[in-house]
């Protein structure tokens, strides 16, 4: 039968013949300059097919420790100490004298004198009255222990096993003047089998790389044939372009997830309304410039809108006129009851908002209400990169007893905060139907400036009294642009990037 073998283990198989003799595998490992893992993987391959082995050898190493290295490179303590003397020509010198000179350490100091004694080079005495060193041999030659010392700049880790009997007496030395260390180790040796030695490498067959076993290999027992192309799992895998919800309409969901964590319900309203609920309920006067055609979209069909109950539009008539109950003087003109019934598409969702205010009479309700409505407006505004005709707004009411100022700039700070913008500032505003009147800008990155969000305020007695809400309940009212917080929201300069639907953008996006 035909070996086959994976390119890499055919060549260490080369390699192994070249050699003709067993290798070191961490040798081998270095010298290829593979993972020793990867190394190992291939002789399993070669024993597999009974072309190779390895075995296992106990080593057992020694090397110099700092100490030993120390001095292999300057000299042992003793012959340190009697270079010294020779240098300086001293044939006696007191032991302190000599310590000084000698600029040791105390401890190898002694060593070193307490060796040169040893090997009858030095003596000591006290005849003279003071502790002296004399010198009293002629030569000095080379111990055999600094021979030995010596082999470790050759060759720093030396094999226990390869020491004569002779240099076993000098390890047991340098083991006892505690300068050696000492290492235990497994090391693997591999070769090659008969087999392995005579094999004609041409009669080997490259093992072909496959990604995939298929049920036919399976079946015919080919896939042995084959080797599996190893997983790369560091790349990524290929870009999914499935159906998904169109990033306006997550953020949209995760706004309604904000309110609906603060406790608001969400409410909607008609996209076409009547004027009465758009701008009359609202204080705003009928000859208001934000009325004209150049601001609203009117609707010739249907023409007119039912009005609500009579007593109610007529409290809104005198609020136009006089003020009704609520001490306020009104605008002071005769109000005309068809301007309010004319019909537009509402330019922003505080229509909606009073729409719920007068469900909120009509129903008897008590305070505390939250609601919010994110949903679609429409202006007569000429479109650049920071204005659309067509847009959605983020609105919302809290009717409460005593709610202040303090409470709906905390609350819409919460809101901005939830949807991950840290800098928020309100100023001063003007609204026709709220009192105090209060802008809302966030800080956009991008553009490093201040972006307009949208109104807030406390709507006016002018609003709310019509409807039966009165000091000291409040109304805390305000109404975002969607758009503005969607550009800073997913860091687009262009807010009509937002429906014109750039693909690229979209499919960057996430689920
Ligand atoms: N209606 C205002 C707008 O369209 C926003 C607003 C809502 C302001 C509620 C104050 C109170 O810009």
């Amino acid at each position: 039968m035909t070996i086959r073998l994976k390119k890499q283990v055919i060549d260490i198989l080369k390699i192994l013949q070249k050699k003709s003799s067993e290798v070191l595998a961490i040798e081998l490992a270095n010298e290829l300059k593979i993972d020793y893992i990867v190394l190992m993987s291939a002789i399993n391959d070669l024993i597999e097919h009974g072309l190779g082995g390895f075995r296992e050898e106990e080593v057992d190493q020694i090397s110099l420790n700092d100490e030993g290295i120390n001095y292999m490179k300057n000299g042992l303590p003793e012959r340190q100490l009697l270079n010294i003397l020779l240098e300086k020509n001293i044939k006696e010198i007191s032991l302190g004298e000599f310590l000084k000179e000698s600029k040791l350490d105390e401890n190898i100091f002694y060593i070193g004198i307490s060796n040169l004694k040893k090997n009858r080079w030095v003596s000591q005495s006290k005849a003279s009255g003071k502790n002296k060193i004399y010198i009293t041999a002629e030569k000095f030659p080379e111990m055999d222990l600094e021979k030995f010392l010596l082999k470790f700049k050759e060759k720093p880790v030396i094999d226990y096993s390869k020491l004569s009997k002779h240099e076993l007496v000098q390890l047991n030395i340098l083991n006892k003047r505690k300068l050696v260390k000492r290492n235990h180790r497994t090391e693997r040796i591999i070769g090659l089998t008969d087999k392995g030695k005579k094999i004609e490498i041409s009669k080997i067959k490259e093992l072909e790389q496959v990604s995939k076993i298929t049920p036919e290999m399976l079946i015919s027992g080919s896939w042995k044939n084959y080797e599996l192309k190893p997983f790369d799992v560091s790349k990524s895998g290929p870009l999914l372009k499935a159906g998904k919800f169109h990033p306006m309409i997550n953020l949209i969901n995760e706004i309604r997830e904000i309110f609906l964590s603060m406790g608001f319900t969400e409410i909607r309203g008609p996209i076409i309304e009547s004027a009465f609920y758009n701008f009359d309920a609202l204080f705003q006067p009928q000859d208001h410039p934000a009325r004209e055609l150049q601001d609203t979209f009117y609707l010739s069909n249907p023409k007119s809108a039912r009005l609500p109950e009579r007593e109610r539009v007529l409290a809104v008539k005198a609020t136009h006129e006089n003020g009704g109950d609520t001490g306020s003087k009104g605008w002071g003109y005769e109000w005309d009851e068809n301007i309010a019934k004319k019909t537009l598409l509402r330019p922003h969702t505080t229509a909606t908002t009073m729409r719920r205010l007068a469900q909120f009479y009509r129903n008897n309700e008590k305070a505390p209400v939250k609601v919010f409505c994110v949903d679609r407006v429409f202006r007569n505004e000429k479109v650049d990169k920071s204005h659309l005709a067509e847009f959605t707004q983020v609105e919302g009411i809290v009717i409460d007893d005593n709610a202040t100022l303090c409470d709906l700039i905390g609350l819409l700070s919460e809101f901005y905060r939830k949807l991950g913008f840290k800098k928020i500032i309100t100023r001063p505003g003007f609204f026709p139907y709220t009192e105090p009147s209060m802008e809302v800008a966030v800080f956009y990155d991008k553009l490093g400036e201040w972006l307009e969000m949208g109104g807030s305020g406390i709507f006016r007695p002018e609003v709310t009294y019509p409807w039966g809400i009165k000091n000291p309940t409040r109304v805390l009212a305000w109404g975002q642009g969607l758009e503005r917080i969607a550009m800073l929201y997913f860091g687009r300069k262009d807010i009509r990037d937002l429906y014109i639907n750039p693909i690229k953008w979209l499919r960057s996006q996430s689920y």
